[in-house]
């Protein structure tokens, strides 16, 4: 599964999922993977209200991500690519990850533990125009909810100073360096 969080559909974090995949399908031999995207922007989810229905009953009650739940539950791995908004992920994102508390009060209203049964690796691509930047908020609040959605963070390839000139190599090697990692999580058998 692959989620794009930016509006740019040629920025930078979109040529880091681009470069992710064709590298992941470059390095799979003869395993071949199929992938569902989901553009955030495009999505237009509506954000968590807090009617606390998920405290009663698992799920939503707000029907519009019933695609996005199946294919996040079922994947194998999950790589998402956003560029960097105030230290956070740009709104809609932000809606997809706020949205997840259904899973929190799954764990933790309704005794269910994990709420979801497959284990699943994540990648994380972000750009941002800092060059000191780290992106290490967006990476807390992904581990955090992952902690309830039964993910890892396995790898965070990052290129920040856009605002600049970036070095290209340098940058695909981050993201074939995380390439790598990811790979290894979600079959180890063929990295072998
Ligand atoms: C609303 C907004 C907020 C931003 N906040 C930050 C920030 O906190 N830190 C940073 O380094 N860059 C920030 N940026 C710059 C973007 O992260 C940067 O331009 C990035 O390369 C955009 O990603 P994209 O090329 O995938 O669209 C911000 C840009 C916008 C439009």
């Amino acid at each position: 599964m692959t989620i794009s969080g930016g509006p740019r559909k040629d920025g930078t974090s979109a040529r880091m999922l681009q470069c992710f995949t064709e590298s992941l399908l470059r390095s799979s031999g003869e395993h071949s993977f199929a992938f569902r995207h989901y553009d955030a922007y495009d999505c237009g989810f509506a954000p968590c209200t807090d009617c606390r229905a998920c405290r009663r009953f698992e799920g939503c009650v707000h029907r519009d991500m019933e695609d996005f739940w199946r294919d996040f539950e079922n994947a194998d791995g999950i790589v998402i690519a956003s560029p960097i908004y105030n230290l956070s992920f740009p709104a809609p994102l932000k809606v997809i990850v706020d949205r997840m508390q259904r899973y929190y009060n799954a764990r933790f209203f309704l005794g269910k533990k994990p709420p979801i049964e497959k284990f699943r690796p994540v990648a994380f691509l972000t750009a941002a125009g800092n060059p000191r930047e780290d992106g290490e908020m967006a990476a807390q609040q992904l581990r955090r909810i992952f902690t309830v959605t039964h993910c890892e963070l396995v790898c965070h390839a990052m290129i920040a100073g856009t605002d600049e000139t970036v070095e290209e190599t340098e940058a695909l090697f981050a993201v074939s360096n995380c390439v790598e990692k990811f790979l290894l999580s979600i079959k180890p058998d063929i990295t072998k």
